[in-house]
Protein backbone atom coordinates (compact mmCIF):
# COMPACT_ATOMS: atom_id res chain seq x y z
CA UNK A 1 0.00 0.00 0.00
CA UNK A 2 1.15 3.32 -0.71
CA UNK A 3 0.34 6.22 1.73
CA UNK A 4 -0.47 9.48 0.98
CA UNK A 5 1.70 11.82 3.30
CA UNK A 6 0.46 15.29 1.99
CA UNK A 7 -2.65 16.46 -0.09
CA UNK A 8 -3.46 20.19 -1.01
CA UNK A 9 -5.53 21.60 -3.39
CA UNK A 10 -3.46 23.89 -6.39
CA UNK A 11 -7.17 24.93 -7.29
CA UNK A 12 -10.86 23.85 -6.91
CA UNK A 13 -10.11 20.68 -9.45
CA UNK A 14 -6.30 20.13 -9.36
CA UNK A 15 -4.94 18.08 -6.44
CA UNK A 16 -1.55 18.22 -5.58
CA UNK A 17 -0.13 14.87 -3.64
CA UNK A 18 3.20 13.52 -2.18
CA UNK A 19 2.95 9.56 -2.16
CA UNK A 20 5.13 7.23 0.20
CA UNK A 21 7.01 5.09 -2.63
CA UNK A 22 10.14 4.68 -1.73
CA UNK A 23 11.65 2.12 -4.60
CA UNK A 24 10.12 4.59 -7.08
CA UNK A 25 11.36 8.04 -5.34
CA UNK A 26 15.03 6.01 -5.47
CA UNK A 27 14.67 5.31 -9.47
CA UNK A 28 12.46 8.06 -10.98
CA UNK A 29 13.98 10.83 -13.58
CA UNK A 30 12.12 14.11 -14.51
CA UNK A 31 9.84 12.76 -17.80
CA UNK A 32 8.93 9.75 -16.33
CA UNK A 33 5.49 8.52 -15.06
CA UNK A 34 3.65 6.76 -12.79
CA UNK A 35 0.31 4.49 -13.01
CA UNK A 36 -1.87 4.73 -9.68
CA UNK A 37 -4.86 2.36 -8.67
CA UNK A 38 -7.01 3.49 -5.68
CA UNK A 39 -7.85 -0.40 -4.77
CA UNK A 40 -8.42 -3.96 -6.58
CA UNK A 41 -11.28 -2.76 -8.59
CA UNK A 42 -10.38 0.73 -9.57
CA UNK A 43 -9.13 2.33 -12.77
CA UNK A 44 -5.47 2.25 -13.60
CA UNK A 45 -4.47 5.96 -13.96
CA UNK A 46 -1.36 7.40 -15.83
CA UNK A 47 0.30 10.48 -14.14
CA UNK A 48 3.46 12.20 -15.15
CA UNK A 49 5.56 12.61 -11.69
CA UNK A 50 5.62 16.04 -10.82
CA UNK A 51 8.58 15.75 -8.05
CA UNK A 52 10.53 13.44 -5.78
CA UNK A 53 12.34 13.46 -2.90
CA UNK A 54 14.43 10.55 -2.70
CA UNK A 55 15.67 10.78 0.81
CA UNK A 56 12.04 11.23 2.02
CA UNK A 57 11.20 8.42 -0.11
CA UNK A 58 8.30 10.37 -1.49
CA UNK A 59 6.66 11.38 -5.17
CA UNK A 60 4.78 13.83 -6.21
CA UNK A 61 1.87 13.67 -8.36
CA UNK A 62 -0.66 16.14 -9.61
CA UNK A 63 -3.98 15.42 -10.93
CA UNK A 64 -7.11 17.15 -12.32
CA UNK A 65 -10.44 15.43 -11.75
CA UNK A 66 -12.03 14.88 -14.55
CA UNK A 67 -13.59 11.78 -14.21
CA UNK A 68 -15.25 9.33 -11.47
CA UNK A 69 -11.96 7.72 -10.68
CA UNK A 70 -10.08 10.95 -10.50
CA UNK A 71 -13.09 12.79 -8.21
CA UNK A 72 -12.91 9.63 -5.84
CA UNK A 73 -8.79 10.33 -5.59
CA UNK A 74 -9.31 13.29 -4.77
CA UNK A 75 -11.83 12.41 -1.91
CA UNK A 76 -8.91 10.32 -0.46
CA UNK A 77 -6.74 12.18 2.63
CA UNK A 78 -3.92 12.01 4.45
CA UNK A 79 -2.94 8.56 6.10
CA UNK A 80 -5.19 6.78 3.33
CA UNK A 81 -3.32 4.46 0.86
CA UNK A 82 -3.68 3.57 -2.69
CA UNK A 83 -3.66 0.13 -3.83
CA UNK A 84 -1.25 0.07 -6.59
CA UNK A 85 1.63 3.01 -7.71
CA UNK A 86 3.98 1.61 -10.28
CA UNK A 87 6.71 3.36 -12.14
CA UNK A 88 8.66 4.78 -12.98
CA UNK A 89 7.60 4.12 -16.77
CA UNK A 90 8.47 5.21 -19.46
CA UNK A 91 11.62 6.75 -20.60
CA UNK A 92 13.29 9.88 -18.67
CA UNK A 93 13.40 13.12 -20.52
CA UNK A 94 16.53 13.32 -23.51
CA UNK A 95 17.68 15.98 -21.52
CA UNK A 96 18.95 14.49 -18.74
CA UNK A 97 21.16 12.33 -20.75
CA UNK A 98 23.19 15.48 -21.96
CA UNK A 99 26.14 16.62 -20.92
CA UNK A 100 25.97 19.80 -18.77
CA UNK A 101 28.08 21.91 -21.09
CA UNK A 102 25.58 20.84 -23.98
CA UNK A 103 22.86 22.17 -21.97
CA UNK A 104 24.15 25.24 -20.83
CA UNK A 105 24.95 26.11 -24.29
CA UNK A 106 21.36 25.85 -25.67
CA UNK A 107 18.68 28.78 -25.20
CA UNK A 108 15.77 26.78 -23.66
CA UNK A 109 12.12 27.50 -22.80
CA UNK A 110 9.25 25.31 -21.42
CA UNK A 111 5.74 26.04 -22.72
CA UNK A 112 3.61 24.61 -19.63
CA UNK A 113 -0.47 24.16 -20.43
CA UNK A 114 -2.42 24.17 -17.49
CA UNK A 115 -2.00 20.46 -15.37
CA UNK A 116 1.07 20.16 -17.64
CA UNK A 117 3.06 22.78 -15.87
CA UNK A 118 3.06 19.80 -13.24
CA UNK A 119 5.05 17.94 -15.49
CA UNK A 120 7.72 20.55 -16.43
CA UNK A 121 8.23 21.04 -12.81
CA UNK A 122 10.79 18.34 -11.85
CA UNK A 123 12.95 19.09 -15.73
CA UNK A 124 13.24 22.71 -14.91
CA UNK A 125 14.18 21.77 -11.42
CA UNK A 126 16.57 19.20 -12.48
CA UNK A 127 18.00 21.61 -14.85
CA UNK A 128 18.63 24.03 -11.80
CA UNK A 129 20.36 21.46 -9.89
CA UNK A 130 22.65 21.49 -12.69
CA UNK A 131 23.31 25.29 -13.04
CA UNK A 132 21.22 25.43 -15.83
CA UNK A 133 19.35 28.24 -16.87
CA UNK A 134 15.82 28.15 -18.60
CA UNK A 135 12.76 30.01 -19.21
CA UNK A 136 9.23 29.01 -18.73
CA UNK A 137 5.61 30.10 -19.96
CA UNK A 138 2.71 29.11 -17.84
CA UNK A 139 -0.18 29.36 -19.79
CA UNK A 140 -3.49 28.76 -18.22
CA UNK A 141 -7.50 29.78 -19.21
CA UNK A 142 -7.42 32.06 -16.20
CA UNK A 143 -6.18 33.31 -12.92
CA UNK A 144 -7.57 30.05 -10.98
CA UNK A 145 -5.94 27.47 -12.78
CA UNK A 146 -2.65 28.92 -12.63
CA UNK A 147 -0.53 26.29 -10.81
CA UNK A 148 3.03 25.75 -9.00
CA UNK A 149 4.32 29.58 -10.30
CA UNK A 150 6.00 30.65 -6.71
CA UNK A 151 7.57 26.38 -6.98
CA UNK A 152 8.58 27.08 -10.97
CA UNK A 153 10.07 30.53 -9.68
CA UNK A 154 12.29 29.17 -7.40
CA UNK A 155 14.31 26.97 -10.49
CA UNK A 156 13.85 28.96 -13.50
CA UNK A 157 15.67 32.00 -14.32
CA UNK A 158 12.26 33.96 -15.75
CA UNK A 159 8.74 32.60 -15.26
CA UNK A 160 5.98 34.30 -17.70
CA UNK A 161 2.70 33.25 -16.52
CA UNK A 162 -0.20 34.44 -19.43
CA UNK A 163 -4.34 33.58 -18.85
CA UNK A 164 -6.13 33.02 -21.91
CA UNK A 165 -8.88 35.71 -20.74
CA UNK A 166 -6.23 38.06 -19.10
CA UNK A 167 -7.30 37.65 -15.21
CA UNK A 168 -3.59 37.19 -14.70
CA UNK A 169 0.07 37.76 -15.91
CA UNK A 170 -0.08 38.20 -19.85
CA UNK A 171 -3.02 38.01 -22.36
CA UNK A 172 -3.33 35.16 -24.56
CA UNK A 173 -2.42 31.88 -24.86
CA UNK A 174 1.12 30.15 -24.59
CA UNK A 175 1.72 30.93 -28.36
CA UNK A 176 0.76 34.38 -27.90
CA UNK A 177 3.28 34.60 -25.05
CA UNK A 178 6.08 33.07 -27.09
CA UNK A 179 5.84 35.25 -29.90
CA UNK A 180 5.91 38.44 -27.77
CA UNK A 181 8.79 37.03 -26.17
CA UNK A 182 10.55 36.82 -29.29
CA UNK A 183 9.56 39.86 -30.51
CA UNK A 184 11.08 41.49 -27.01
CA UNK A 185 14.04 40.49 -28.30
CA UNK A 186 14.46 36.47 -26.13
CA UNK A 187 16.18 33.91 -28.30
CA UNK A 188 15.48 30.37 -28.01
CA UNK A 189 16.86 27.05 -29.45
CA UNK A 190 15.12 24.46 -27.86
CA UNK A 191 11.82 24.35 -26.75
CA UNK A 192 9.98 21.42 -24.23
CA UNK A 193 6.05 21.48 -24.56
CA UNK A 194 4.01 19.98 -21.95
CA UNK A 195 0.32 20.66 -22.17
CA UNK A 196 -2.92 19.55 -23.95
CA UNK A 197 -2.70 17.93 -27.67
CA UNK A 198 -4.15 20.15 -28.92
CA UNK A 199 -1.76 23.17 -27.29
CA UNK A 200 1.23 20.88 -28.66
CA UNK A 201 0.22 21.01 -32.16
CA UNK A 202 -0.48 24.95 -32.29
CA UNK A 203 3.06 25.36 -30.42
CA UNK A 204 4.81 22.41 -33.11
CA UNK A 205 3.24 24.56 -35.85
CA UNK A 206 4.26 27.97 -34.28
CA UNK A 207 8.11 26.69 -33.46
CA UNK A 208 8.05 24.41 -36.97
CA UNK A 209 7.83 28.06 -39.07
CA UNK A 210 10.30 29.39 -36.59
CA UNK A 211 12.70 26.93 -37.00
CA UNK A 212 12.93 25.59 -33.27
CA UNK A 213 13.53 22.45 -32.10
CA UNK A 214 10.34 21.44 -30.12
CA UNK A 215 10.12 18.19 -27.95
CA UNK A 216 6.40 17.14 -26.18
CA UNK A 217 5.38 14.86 -23.85
CA UNK A 218 2.55 12.17 -25.02
CA UNK A 219 1.18 11.64 -21.69
CA UNK A 220 -2.54 12.46 -22.14
CA UNK A 221 -3.31 9.58 -24.87
CA UNK A 222 -2.39 7.00 -21.84
CA UNK A 223 -4.52 4.62 -20.91
CA UNK A 224 -2.51 1.64 -19.19
CA UNK A 225 0.81 3.22 -19.88
CA UNK A 226 2.43 -0.23 -19.90
CA UNK A 227 2.45 -1.02 -23.92
CA UNK A 228 -0.90 -3.45 -23.48
CA UNK A 229 -3.67 -1.56 -24.23
CA UNK A 230 -2.53 0.45 -27.93
CA UNK A 231 -4.36 3.65 -26.68
CA UNK A 232 -1.46 5.73 -26.98
CA UNK A 233 -0.44 4.47 -30.10
CA UNK A 234 1.22 7.48 -32.48
CA UNK A 235 2.35 8.30 -35.73
CA UNK A 236 6.26 10.23 -35.92
CA UNK A 237 7.75 10.97 -38.54
CA UNK A 238 6.94 7.35 -40.34
CA UNK A 239 6.93 5.44 -37.73
CA UNK A 240 4.49 3.81 -35.28
CA UNK A 241 5.03 4.50 -31.95
CA UNK A 242 3.42 3.67 -28.45
CA UNK A 243 3.88 6.97 -25.73
CA UNK A 244 4.08 5.00 -22.91
CA UNK A 245 7.57 2.63 -23.67
CA UNK A 246 9.02 4.47 -26.79
CA UNK A 247 8.17 8.11 -25.65
CA UNK A 248 6.22 10.16 -23.78
CA UNK A 249 8.35 12.49 -25.24
CA UNK A 250 9.39 12.79 -28.99
CA UNK A 251 9.68 15.23 -31.52
CA UNK A 252 6.68 17.69 -32.30
CA UNK A 253 7.57 18.24 -35.10
CA UNK A 254 7.22 14.99 -36.38
CA UNK A 255 3.94 14.04 -34.53
CA UNK A 256 0.81 13.57 -36.02
CA UNK A 257 -1.29 15.21 -33.64
CA UNK A 258 -4.33 15.33 -36.15
CA UNK A 259 -4.15 11.21 -35.78
CA UNK A 260 -3.50 11.54 -32.12
CA UNK A 261 -6.57 13.55 -31.06
CA UNK A 262 -9.27 11.06 -33.23
CA UNK A 263 -7.79 8.12 -31.78
CA UNK A 264 -8.35 9.69 -28.37
CA UNK A 265 -11.46 10.56 -28.84
CA UNK A 266 -12.31 6.89 -30.75
CA UNK A 267 -10.64 5.15 -28.06
CA UNK A 268 -13.12 6.50 -25.62
CA UNK A 269 -15.50 4.50 -26.83
CA UNK A 270 -16.11 0.23 -27.61
CA UNK A 271 -17.44 0.82 -31.06
CA UNK A 272 -14.01 3.39 -31.64
CA UNK A 273 -12.02 0.58 -29.59
CA UNK A 274 -13.38 -2.05 -32.14
CA UNK A 275 -12.90 0.29 -35.38
CA UNK A 276 -8.80 1.11 -34.26
CA UNK A 277 -8.57 -2.67 -33.95
CA UNK A 278 -9.73 -3.23 -37.06
CA UNK A 279 -7.77 -0.35 -39.23
CA UNK A 280 -4.59 -0.79 -37.38
CA UNK A 281 -4.27 -4.71 -36.82
CA UNK A 282 -1.07 -6.28 -36.08
CA UNK A 283 0.10 -2.68 -34.84
CA UNK A 284 -2.98 -1.61 -32.56
CA UNK A 285 -1.44 -4.30 -29.59
CA UNK A 286 -5.00 -4.68 -28.81
CA UNK A 287 -3.80 -6.33 -25.07
CA UNK A 288 -6.38 -4.39 -23.17
CA UNK A 289 -9.17 -6.93 -23.68
CA UNK A 290 -11.17 -3.98 -24.84
CA UNK A 291 -11.32 -4.32 -28.41
CA UNK A 292 -12.74 -7.66 -28.53
P1 LIG B 1 -6.35 23.98 -20.98
O1 LIG B 1 -7.26 23.43 -21.98
O2 LIG B 1 -6.87 24.85 -19.92
O3 LIG B 1 -5.15 24.73 -21.76
C1 LIG B 1 -4.03 25.22 -21.06
C2 LIG B 1 -3.38 26.28 -21.89
O4 LIG B 1 -2.89 25.72 -23.10
C3 LIG B 1 -4.29 27.41 -22.34
O5 LIG B 1 -4.51 28.33 -21.32
C4 LIG B 1 -3.52 27.99 -23.50
O6 LIG B 1 -2.49 28.85 -23.08
C5 LIG B 1 -2.89 26.74 -24.08
N1 LIG B 1 -3.66 26.32 -25.25
C6 LIG B 1 -4.79 25.57 -25.29
N2 LIG B 1 -5.22 25.44 -26.56
C7 LIG B 1 -4.34 26.13 -27.33
C8 LIG B 1 -4.24 26.41 -28.73
N3 LIG B 1 -5.13 25.92 -29.59
N4 LIG B 1 -3.21 27.16 -29.17
C9 LIG B 1 -2.28 27.66 -28.31
N5 LIG B 1 -2.33 27.44 -26.97
C10 LIG B 1 -3.35 26.70 -26.50
O7 LIG B 1 -5.50 22.85 -20.28
P2 LIG B 1 -5.92 21.88 -19.09
O8 LIG B 1 -7.40 21.78 -18.96
O9 LIG B 1 -5.12 22.13 -17.90
O10 LIG B 1 -5.34 20.59 -19.79
C11 LIG B 1 -5.84 19.40 -19.56
C12 LIG B 1 -5.21 18.49 -20.61
O11 LIG B 1 -3.78 18.47 -20.44
C13 LIG B 1 -5.71 17.12 -20.45
O12 LIG B 1 -6.07 16.65 -21.72
C14 LIG B 1 -4.50 16.38 -19.92
O13 LIG B 1 -4.51 15.06 -20.36
C15 LIG B 1 -3.37 17.16 -20.52
N6 LIG B 1 -2.12 16.96 -19.78
C16 LIG B 1 -1.04 16.68 -20.52
C17 LIG B 1 0.13 16.35 -19.90
C18 LIG B 1 1.29 15.95 -20.73
O14 LIG B 1 2.20 15.33 -20.20
N7 LIG B 1 1.34 16.30 -22.01
C19 LIG B 1 0.23 16.39 -18.53
C20 LIG B 1 -0.89 16.76 -17.78
C21 LIG B 1 -2.08 17.05 -18.43
FE1 LIG C 1 0.58 2.79 -24.22
FE2 LIG C 1 -1.58 1.47 -23.51
S1 LIG C 1 -0.97 3.44 -22.87
S2 LIG C 1 -0.11 0.89 -24.99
Amino acid sequence: MYEIVKKEFLSQNIVLMDIKAPRTAKHCYPGQFVIVKMDEKGERIPLTICDYNRDAGTVTIVFQTIGASTKMMAEYEVGDSFRDFVGPLGCKSDLIDESIDELKAKKILFVAGGVGTAPVYPQVKWLHEQGVDVDVIIGARNKELIILEEEMKKVAANVYVTTDDGSYGRTGNVNDCLKALLAEGKEYNHIVAIGPLIMMKFVCLLTKELGIKTIVSMNPIMVDGTGMCGACRLTVGDEIKFACVDGPEFDGHLVNFDEAMKRQQLYKTEEGRALLREKEGATHHGGCGHCE
